[in-house]
């Protein structure tokens, strides 16, 4: 049976994101956006685009919500992007009301369903959706870390003149200034990292995936990242949907692992037809761990301010 696919937000993100799983084929897509018309039209413009590209024009754009009902997977894209000179933290009020609003309509239609959180800040987000859903943690995860994987493996990449594809590692934490990427556990075709890049470029290499997003949107002037956020849910859709089993980094809630609780924070996960299966605790450095730590506290102080 076909899967169902809602992605709320028919912008520059939920537009990338609901075209990337309509090529894959394997789902309905049904994009929402609060302005009315906007959805049908940006539904109508890719369903022609997926005519030409030899894909089936079965996507629906909708005003509202009773066309969303049954998803399996809901992603939540609606909200205000940064703009030069804002940190994805100054996003938080105006947002809170969004997620709230739309987190409640779709789990009123779709209640089984997986949350997938895009919406900045993400992981103060994503814990608002769970609070809001009542969902259990295997079924609200915020998408940030494979999208900052992505920032980091290609700086590998383009710094050895490798392929992307042969470099392993991962990026943790809140999806923000305090990420951290994880060198002791980054390895090129199995040779670890260190041995490949000097401490110092390897620096700047983490320094540039933390700043990632900001310089895209300082270079954009109009807005934040939307093509590659759309590829990584695509992917975390792909593991789902199909039980792949892959383990990304995902933002989730926390339940004592690494000694933070109660506090979404992106870890590495397993995804599959369960959601979010299991998180790995790994042995981190120690500067690793006091990172990740520190960026959980970051992430706190948004959740606290939101009074959830
Ligand atoms: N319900 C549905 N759609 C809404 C709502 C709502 N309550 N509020 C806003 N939207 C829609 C807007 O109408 C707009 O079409 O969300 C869409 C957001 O699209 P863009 O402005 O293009 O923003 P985008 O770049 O896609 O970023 C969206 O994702 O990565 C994050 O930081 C980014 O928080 C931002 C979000």
């Amino acid at each position: 049976m076909r899967s169902k696919v809602t992605v709320v937000g028919a912008g520059a993100t939920g537009g990338s994101t609901a075209r990337r799983l309509a090529e894959r084929g394997y789902a309905d897509v049904v994009l929402v956006d609060i302005v009315e018309g906007f959805a049908a039209g940006k539904a109508l413009d890719l369903n022609q685009g997926l005519t030409l590209g030899g894909h089936s024009p079965s996507m629906i754009g909708a005003d509202g919500y009773d066309e969303t009902a049954g998803s399996d997977i809901c992603v939540i894209t609606s909200g205000f992007p940064r703009q030069p000179g804002m940190s994805r933290d100054d996003l938080l009020l105006k947002n809170k009301a969004i997620v709230e609003e739309v987190t409640a309509d779709l789990v009123n239609r779709s209640p089984d369903c997986t949350l997938i959180i895009l919406t900045n800040p993400m992981d103060a987000m994503a814990q608002l959706a769970q609070s809001v859903s009542g969902f259990p943690r295997s079924r609200v995860i915020g998408q940030g870390g494979l999208l900052d994987t992505a920032r980091y493996r290609a700086f590998i990449s383009w710094e050895l003149d490798v392929s992307p594809e042969d470099v392993s590692g991962f990026v943790l934490g809140g999806h923000g200034d305090t990420m951290v990427p994880v060198p002791s556990f980054t390895s090129v075709a199995g040779v670890p990292v260190n041995e490949l890049i000097d401490t110092e470029r390897m620096e700047a290499i983490i320094k540039r995936t933390a700043g990632g997003g900001g310089e895209i949107v300082g270079l954009l002037k109009k807005g934040s990242a939307f093509e590659a956020p759309g590829e990584a849910v695509a992917m975390m859709c792909d593991a789902i949907l199909m039980d792949r089993k892959r383990l990304f980094p995902c933002a989730v809630m926390l339940e004592g692992e690494y000694g933070i609780r109660d506090t979404f924070v992106g870890v590495l996960v397993k995804l599959g037809a369960g959601g979010m299966e299991e998180v790995l605790e790994l042995d981190l450095s120690e500067s690793e761990l006091a990172g990740l730590r520190s960026s959980a506290d970051s992430v706190r102080e948004l959740i606290d301010v939101m009074g959830i």
